[in-house]
């Protein structure tokens, strides 16, 4: 039977409680599909921080290296740990050391769902660089606090970097539609993103069967509202990328139904799979976090890990279960808890 090593950081606030249930799916999806998931867990995070110092141990990287996917619940606590200090310890460094450089989020609404549009026809998948462009973190301060301070954040966009994830676009496109919107801002960074249009160009010519569409980022964003079913694959940069995804959240019902990816598409080393949602401290304990995204991550994880028939099968199960307000989390107006749609969806399997 074939085994896979999961590596699980549930973190903090509802990061538990959407962990434990999106297990119980996977576990189920695994016996169905005569696989093996062989979880570790590694209690790190906030409060792990309050006793040790730091967000992992020193060789906690090590130790994800040798797992074969990262399942990740949502890591913060800003009453105790500054947002800063826990992101910067845990999730990036993840994020950066296995070279994760595709973010990828799928937008689109699950049966039995309303998003906030009055359209339900819309299925898009974003893909946002993870590793560059105007995150980079190259930059400084000068002269702090006084009259003349300076600062400057410097965007970077290496050739490798750019082409990568925009390959992974175009691969993407292929798969689906055909269809691909490069979002940039091309018309006012005339550097970076004019570059980002050139290596487009020079990759549509290797696959022609795909349809480049651009897009200015602002111009995306309101289409996003007026009509998402307009889009299929969207590749941005890694800003651009991430305030779509918002948006993207925001039209399939909020952030308990946003999944994503972090990953490393050469395989070397394990990729990360996350709700997008964070610690949710205002609702954590209280058995109210809606476990959606994290087990729509899940099954994000188990494609990836090569086992397609069990991801469908999570996500009929999903679409099959919201279409019972019983079953629905009160974030969607039910009163059922995380537990009860777990166990619920775990039935349907
Ligand atoms: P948040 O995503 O935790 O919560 C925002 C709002 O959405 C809250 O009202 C919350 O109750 C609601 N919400 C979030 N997830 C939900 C779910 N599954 N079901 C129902 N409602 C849900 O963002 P916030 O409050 O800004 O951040 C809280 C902490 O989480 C901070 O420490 C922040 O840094 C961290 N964070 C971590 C992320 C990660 O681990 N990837 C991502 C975003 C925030
Ligand atoms: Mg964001």
């Amino acid at each position: 039977m074939k085994s896979y090593n999961i590596a699980v950081i549930p973190g903090d606030g509802v990061g538990v409680e959407v962990t434990k249930a999106t297990l119980d799916v996977l576990q189920a999806a695994a016996s169905k599909f005569s696989f093996e998931l062989a979880p570790t867990h590694y209690e790190w995070g906030c409060e792990y921080y309050l006793i040790h110092g730091q967000m992992m141990p020193d060789d906690g990287l090590a130790q994800l290296g040798k797992s074969d996917a990262i399942f990740l619940g949502a890591v913060g606590w800003p009453e105790c740990v500054p947002d800063s200090v826990s992101l910067h310890g845990l999730l990036l460094p993840i994020r950066k050391q296995f070279d994760q450089f595709v973010n990828i989020r799928p937008h689109r609404l699950l049966k039995g769902t309303a998003g906030p549009l009055k359209k339900t026809d819309f299925d898009i998948l974003c893909i946002r660089e993870n590793t560059e462009g105007e995150y980079s973190g190259a930059g400084g301060r000068v002269h702090v606090g006084s009259p003349h301070e300076v600062a400057v954040e410097t965007s970077v966009f290496t050739r490798q970097g750019v082409e990568r994830i925009l390959r992974f676009g175009f691969e993407q496109a292929q798969k689906r539609s055909g269809k691909l919107a490069s979002v940039t801002k091309s018309n006012a960074q005339k550097f970076s993103m004019v570059f980002w249009d050139e290596v487009t160009d020079e990759l549509a010519a290797e696959y022609p069967d795909v349809k480049v569409e651009r897009y200015h980022v602002d111009a995306a964003a309101a289409r996003m509202v007026t009509h998402p079913e307009s889009f299929d694959v969207i590749v941005a940069s890694n800003l651009f990328g991430d305030i779509l995804s918002d948006i993207g959240a925001a039209i399939q019902g909020g952030l308990g139904f946003a999944a994503s990816a972090n990953i490393n598409p050469t395989r070397n080393m394990p990729s990360m799979f996350e709700p997008v949602h964070g610690s949710a401290p205002d609702i954590a304990g209280q058995g109210k976090a809606n476990p959606v995204a994290a087990i729509w991550s899940g099954a994000m994880m188990l494609e990836h890990l090569g086992e397609q028939q069990a991801a469908n099968a999570i996500m009929q199960a999903l679409d099959k279960a919201l279409c019972d307000t019983q079953c629905c989390t009160p974030d969607m107006g039910g009163s059922a808890t995380t537990a009860e749609l777990a166990e619920a969806i775990v039935k349907l399997l």
